[in-house]
C-alpha cells in the first residue's frame, strides 16, 4: 500500500504523521511545492519513527509527482488555510487552482487512486476535483464531517462530563460555521438518547459550539487547527486501506440522496477499500431536512463561483 499526502503544511504533515505511525501503508509520501519543506518533514517522521517502533518508508518530495507513482491513497491538504476572521469560502479563488492542478498531476502517475480531499472550501474542491477530473464518484471522498462528529462529541463528552468513546454523535451537511448539521435528536451516550441527560438549551450550545469549531480555534491559534483535521485524515484513510466498511460522514457525490442531486455534501456513507461505498439514506425529520436543503443552497451558490475563476 502506498498512500501520498500533497501538503506538507500543518494539517498534511500531521496526516502523513499519523497514517505512518498507524502503519496504514509500507510507503508515505509528503509532498509540497516548497523546496525542502516536505523533505525536512518526512526524514524528521523517519527519525521519529525509530522511537515508535514503526517501519514504514517515508519520503518527502518537492514537487516532484514521479515520487507518487502508484499511490492507492491520496489526501489533498494543499491550499491556504483561513486566518481569524475568514471564513472557509474566502479561499476558494487560490485553492481551487491549486486543488485542480495537483488533481491533474497525481492522476498522471497514479490513476486507479483514491482521492481524498481536504483543503477548503472542502465541499466545493470536492465537487471541482470530481467534475475536473471525470473519475467515478466513489473515489473522491471530501474530508468534513468525520473531523465536526469528533468535535460535537468533544463537547457533548465536556457537557455529559463523560468519556467521548461512548458517545455517538454525527454532523452532516457542509464543511462551514452556518451550513454543518449537529443531529443532536441521533446523538447518543452508550445508546440513550443525550437528550435523556441534556436539557435543549444545553444541547443547542454543543450543537453551536461545534458549528464554529473551527474558527474558535483559528481566533485562538491564529491559524486554522492541524491535529485533529490530521487524525481525521488518518482515521478516513485507515478504513479505505483496512477495508474497515465504516459509517462515516464524508462529503461525496449526491444523485437524490437527502433530496439533493449534482452537488458533494456531507451523509453518512459506509467508506471501504473501493472508497465510498454506499450512501445510508437515512430520513431525516423536517427541520433537519430544511436545513440540510438550506446548506445545500449555500454550498451550490459557492460551487456557482467556480465557473467565474
Ligand atoms: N476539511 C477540513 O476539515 C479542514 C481542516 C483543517 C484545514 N483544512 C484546510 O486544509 C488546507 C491546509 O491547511 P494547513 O493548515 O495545513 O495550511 P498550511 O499553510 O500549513 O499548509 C498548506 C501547504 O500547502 C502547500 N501548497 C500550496 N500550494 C501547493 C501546490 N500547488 N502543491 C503542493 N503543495 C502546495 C503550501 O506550501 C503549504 O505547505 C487549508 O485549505 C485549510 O483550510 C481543512
Amino acid at each position: 500500500m502506498k498512500i501520498t499526502v500533497v501538503g506538507a503544511g500543518a494539517v498534511g504533515a500531521t496526516c502523513a504523521d499519523n497514517i505512518a505511525r498507524r502503519e496504514l501503508a509500507e510507503e508515505v509520501v509528503l509532498l509540497d511545492i516548497k523546496d525542502g519543506l516536505s523533505e525536512g518533514k518526512a526524514l524528521d517522521m523517519l527519525q521519529a519513527s525509530t522511537l515508535l517502533d514503526c517501519d514504514v518508508k517515508i519520503t518527502g518530495s518537492s514537487n516532484n509527482y514521479e515520487l507518487t507513482a502508484n499511490s492507492d491513497v491520496v489526501v489533498i491538504t494543499s491550499g491556504i488555510p483561513r486566518k481569524p476572521g475568514m471564513t472557509r469560502e474566502d479561499l476558494i479563488g487560490t485553492n481551487a487552482n491549486i486543488v485542480k492542478g495537483v488533481t491533474e498531476n497525481i492522476l498522471k502517475h497514479s490513476p486507479d487512486a483514491i482521492f481524498v480531499i481536504i483543503s477548503n472550501p472542502m465541499d466545493t474542491m470536492t465537487y471541482l476535483a470530481l467534475k475536473s477530473s471525470g473519475l467515478p464518484k466513489n473515489r473522491i471522498i471530501g474530508l468534513g464531517g468525520i473531523l465536526d462528529s469528533a468535535r460535537f462529541k468533544t463537547y457533548l463528552s465536556l457537557a455529559l462530563k463523560c468519556s467521548p468513546n461512548d458517545l455517538q454523535g454525527v454532523v452532516i451537511g457542509g464543511h462551514g460555521d452556518t451550513t454543518m448539521i449537529p443531529l443532536t435528536r441521533l446523538a447518543t451516550y452508550s445508546g440513550v438518547p443525550v437528550s435523556h441527560f441534556l436539557d435543549a438549551e444545553t444541547l443547542q450550545k454543543v450543537a453551536a459550539d461545534t458549528m464554529v469549531g473551527g474558527a474558535t480555534l483559528t481566533k485562538l491559534i491564529g491559524t486554522s487547527a492541524w491535529y485533529a483535521p490530521g487524525a481525521a485524515g488518518a482515521a478516513l484513510v485507515e478504513s479505505i486501506v483496512r477495508d474497515q466498511k465504516r459509517v462515516i460522514p464524508c462529503c461525496v457525490y449526491l444523485e437524490g440522496e437527502y433530496g439533493q442531486s449534482d452537488i458533494c455534501l456531507g451523509v453518512p456513507v459506509v467508506i471501504g477499500r473501493n472508497g465510498w461505498e454506499r450512501i445510508v439514506d437515512f430520513e431525516l425529520n423536517d427541520e433537519e431536512q430544511a436545513a440540510f436543503n438550506k446548506s445545500a443552497d449555500a454550498v451550490r451558490n459557492m460551487n456557482d463561483i467556480l465557473k467565474t475563476l
